[in-house]
């Protein structure tokens, strides 16, 4: 399985032979400018929650790919009077795809839409690929809630916000990690603004310390899980 890191909480995943992108946020991330959206190729776009860092480069990628776009009822109707017609509109709860089945979990967050429209519940994905089970947790703070995922699904790893003011922050995601019962994180949503600049080697020591792995990926890089 291939993870791209594209910033902020941008990333595509590939499994089961399809590709996934998280929260399209690109060309609005002076710290992503190399990357080039418009060479992005995805099957399915799934999105967290409205705010701009997550959503800008949604409609732009979903027009020229014709990815289906899986988010909140709120999102999609959203993205559907931009037209964009291939969608699939979610709240909590589960659904089958080509690429496995998909839990979509709560966050302890907000969730606007750019313009000021209700984006419906902010949320995580499990993903339960035929490969592969992940989770990305979307911007939340660390929450209770997070110990279900362990009982629907023994993960191989979690993508988690560690950034910190917004969400999680390092510590937060370690305590993260015993509630999902995974030991291997891809860390998320730090550096991007001043609120949520992060010391990497102060973060990458604290998981050292508690026996997990935090892998920080650079913007544009791919990691093989
Ligand atoms: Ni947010
Ligand atoms: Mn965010």
């Amino acid at each position: 399985m291939k993870f791209t890191f594209y910033g902020h909480s941008c990333f595509a995943i590939e499994t089961g032979g399809k590709k996934l992108l998280f929260d399209p946020f690109i060309s609005g991330n002076e710290l992503a400018k190399d990357i080039d959206i418009n060479k992005i190729e995805v099957d399915f776009i799934l999105v967290s929650h409205g705010h701009g860092d997550h959503i800008a480069d949604l409609v732009p990628i979903a027009r020229r790919t014709g990815a289906k776009v899986i988010a909140a009822y709120e999102i999609v109707t959203w993205v559907g009077a931009q037209g964009i017609e291939n969608v699939h509109p979610m709240n909590f709860g589960s659904a089958n795809f080509d690429f496995g089945k998909l839990h979509f979990l709560p966050a302890a967050h907000s969730s606007s839409l750019p313009d000021g429209t209700y984006g419906g519940n902010p949320g995580g994905f499990l993903v339960h690929g035929i490969e592969h089970k992940f989770y990305y947790s979307g911007d939340t703070c660390l929450t209770m809630d997070m110990q279900l995922v362990q009982r629907y699904a023994k993960l191989d790893f979690a993508i988690l916000p560690v950034g910190g003011n917004f969400t999680m922050d390092a510590d937060d995601a370690i305590m993260a990690t015993d509630f999902i019962q995974c030991n291997k994180i891809i860390g998320v949503h730090f550096d991007t603004f001043g609120y949520i600049k992060i010391n990497h080697q102060e973060a990458v020591d604290k998981f050292k310390a508690a026996g997990k792995e935090l892998i920080l990926p650079k913007i544009g890089e791919t990691i093989t899980l």
